[in-house]
């Protein structure tokens, strides 16, 4: 969700303000994924390398969090959206841990998309995390399909498009596992502007591409 720091600095506003334009922008997309039938929409919202960020921003983005949660969550629930956090929320406050594990709870055994919000989530640290778990679980074949099995993200598929925006062509210890063979679509729009017709864009987009999964 890159940009909200610019689109705020273009209009000589605080940062927070473009995160909270940028919190829009995840209404509307989460609305459009549901309504184009995506079944999984990822969003990056906090890495482990933001911790660096003024605590004031950090605090703001908090904030902006529990907001979105206890204004959205009840028509998200109606809309059988299923809610899962990628990411270790130890470090997390006490408020924000018990907003985000009810959500998750409540939207346990919905059906419809299946929306991850990564936090506090750096793909390195889930690869060796899962590894951690798969040793104590005594699991000795290392296989693929046992890793992806220990990772956040356990039972979904692998992403087919990776979004993203405001121009950033870099990756950023972002599902690296998880995203071998995923179309990398980059557009210069700024998060805050990015719509639900960009969205539509990407994946016409994505559809013109020849996926061959290293075959021929
Ligand atoms: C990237 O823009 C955005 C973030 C690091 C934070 C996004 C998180 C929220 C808006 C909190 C609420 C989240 C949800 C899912 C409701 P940037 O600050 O890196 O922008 P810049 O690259 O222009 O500086």
């Amino acid at each position: 969700m890159d940009g909200n720091g610019r689109w705020a600095k273009k209009r000589s506003l605080p940062r927070i303000l473009g995160h909270r334009q940028g919190v829009k922008t995840v209404k509307e997309i989460v609305k459009a994924s549901g309504s184009l039938g995506i079944r999984v929409l990822t969003l990056y919202a906090f890495s482990t390398e933001n911790w660096k960020r003024p605590q004031g921003e950090i605090k703001g983005l908090f904030s902006l969090l529990i907001r979105f949660l206890k204004k959205e969550l009840k028509e998200l629930h109606k809309n059988s959206v299923k809610l899962k956090i990628l990411g270790d929320l130890a470090k997390f406050p006490d408020e924000v841990q018990k907003e985000l594990n009810g959500a998750c709870e409540l939207t346990e055994k919905n059906t419809g998309l299946q929306l991850n919000i990564a936090l506090n989530y750096g793909a390195r640290q889930e690869i060796l995390y899962a590894f951690e778990k798969m040793t104590k679980s005594g699991i000795k074949n290392l296989t693929e399909e046992n890793v992806s099995n220990f990772l956040y993200t356990a039972g979904q598929p692998d992403p087919d498009l990776l979004i993203r925006t405001s121009g950033e062509m870099r990756i950023s210890n972002f599902l690296l596992w998880q995203i071998a063979y995923s179309e990398i679509y980059v557009t210069e729009k700024l998060w805050p502007d990015f719509t639900g017709k960009d969205l539509q864009k990407a994946i016409i987009e994505y559809q013109k591409r020849e996926r061959r999964f290293g075959g021929i």
